[in-house]
């Protein structure tokens, strides 16, 4: 079981090859419905710069993901998409999935080199998955819409569109 202060000693980072696997173990533990986990992430990490991974490392241990995809073309003003978050069960509740949503900073700064910027972020969640109070809190997103039995249930559609701003502030509502 992890301790009360994990959060100060996890450090979030752009992901290596070396992290696929442990990547893979947080997605197989995290996600009971997705299968091939090593596959499916070593697809999305080959999609490198479209696809950008962020990993929480406790010790030396990965112990938590986040991914983030960049929609329709490289464009100057850019929405992304929150692709998937992880953090594996016994370290949850400790402020770790608000330090790698916090990586969408890091974001930005690259994208900045090539003369863009985050405009906004989508996100699509089950509407039953707390999740949502994370990317509300954080982000500052807003449900859009509710698509009916999507996935495995009916799956909300979230824009946070100032998402920077948001963060930057440290903004909790
Ligand atoms: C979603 C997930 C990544 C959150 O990670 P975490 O490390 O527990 O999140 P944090 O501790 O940083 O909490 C972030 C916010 O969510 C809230 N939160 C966390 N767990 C919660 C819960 N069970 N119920 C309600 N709110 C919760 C916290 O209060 C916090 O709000 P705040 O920033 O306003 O204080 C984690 O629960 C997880 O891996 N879930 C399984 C995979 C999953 O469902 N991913 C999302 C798919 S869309």
């Amino acid at each position: 079981m992890a301790s009360t202060d994990t959060k100060s000693t996890v450090t979030i980072r752009p992901t290596c090859a070396a992290d696929l696997e442990n990547i893979a173990a947080v997605h197989h533990e995290s996600f009971a419905r997705q299968s091939h986990s090593l596959e499916w992430v070593t697809a999305t990490a080959n999609g490198y710069p479209r696809m950008r991974y962020f990993v929480a490392q406790c010790g030396s241990g990965i112990v938590g993901y986040v991914v983030w995809a960049e929609k329709s073309g490289f464009r100057t003003e850019v929405v992304l998409e929150l692709e998937q978050i992880a953090v594996l069960p016994t370290y949850r509740g400790q402020g770790i999935g608000r330090a790698l949503v916090e990586s969408l900073l890091d974001v930005n700064e690259a994208l900045r080199a090539r003369g863009a910027r985050v405009k906004a972020i989508l996100i699509t969640t089950r509407s039953d998955n707390h999740a949502w109070h994370l990317y509300q809190s954080a982000l500052g997103a807003k449900v859009q819409a509710v698509i009916t039995d999507l996935y495995s249930a009916d799956e909300a559609i979230m824009i946070a569109a100032d998402p920077i701003a948001h963060l930057a502030k440290g903004a909790y509502i």
